[in-house]
C-alpha cells in the first residue's frame, strides 16, 4: 500500500478520491469475514491464510491478477470476457466491483445483459478499500 500511496502523491492526486484513500489492513482482515463464506485465501505454496468457501475463487494473489483468470475456477462468462478485454484487479477496479459486481460488469462491458456469479454486494467503498489493503498485505510475501 505504501508504494501505491507514494505513486499517487507523485501524480499529485492523493486523498482527493475517497475510494482511493489508503485502506486499513487490520480493519480489512475483520471485514473479510463477509467474504469468507465464498472465498478462501490459500497461498501458492498451499498455506491456508483464511479458511473459506469454494463458491468464489481463491483471493490469494488477486492483486494485479487478470479478472476471471484463476486456473480451475469456473467463472461466469462476463467476468472472463472483462479479463480478456483487459481488466485486471487494482484498488480502484476492485473497490467498484465489490460494491455491485453485476452493475460493474454491465458497465465495463457496455453490455446490459452481462451477468455476475457473485451476488454479494459490499456497500461501503471504505470497507472495500480496507479489504483491498488486507489482501495486498497477505499476498505480499511468498
Ligand atoms: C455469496 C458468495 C460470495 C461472497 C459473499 C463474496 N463473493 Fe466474491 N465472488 C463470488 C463468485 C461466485 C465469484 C466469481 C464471479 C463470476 O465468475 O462472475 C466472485 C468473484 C470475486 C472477485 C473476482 C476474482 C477474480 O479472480 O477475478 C473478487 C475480487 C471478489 N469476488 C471479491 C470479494 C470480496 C472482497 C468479498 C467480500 C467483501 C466477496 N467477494 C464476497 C462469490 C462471492
Amino acid at each position: 500500500m505504501r508504494r501505491f500511496g507514494i505513486a499517487l502523491l507523485g501524480m499529485g492526486m492523493t486523498l482527493t478520491t475517497p475510494a482511493l484513500a489508503e485502506g486499513d489492513a487490520t480493519a480489512g482482515e475483520r471485514g473479510f469475514k463477509k467474504c469468507k463464506s465464498c472465498h478462501m485465501i490459500v497461498s501458492d505454496a498451499g498455506d491456508t491464510i483464511v479458511k473459506g468457501g469454494r463458491t468464489g475463487p481463491n483471493l490469494y494473489g488477486v492483486v494485479g491478477r487478470q479478472a476471471g483468470s484463476l486456473d480451475g475456477f469456473r467463472y461466469g462468462k462476463s467476468l472472463i470476457a472483462a479479463g480478456e478485454a483487459g481488466l485486471s484487479w487494482d484498488e480502484e477496479q476492485f473497490v467498484t466491483y465489490v460494491q455491485d459486481p453485476r452493475a460493474y460488469l454491465r458497465d465495463y462491458l457496455s453490455d446490459s445483459k452481462a451477468k455476475s456469479k457473485m451476488s454479494f454486494k459490499l456497500r461501503k467503498a471504505d470497507d472495500a478499500a480496507d479489504i483491498w489493503a488486507y489482501l495486498t498485505s497477505v499476498s505480499a510475501d511468498s
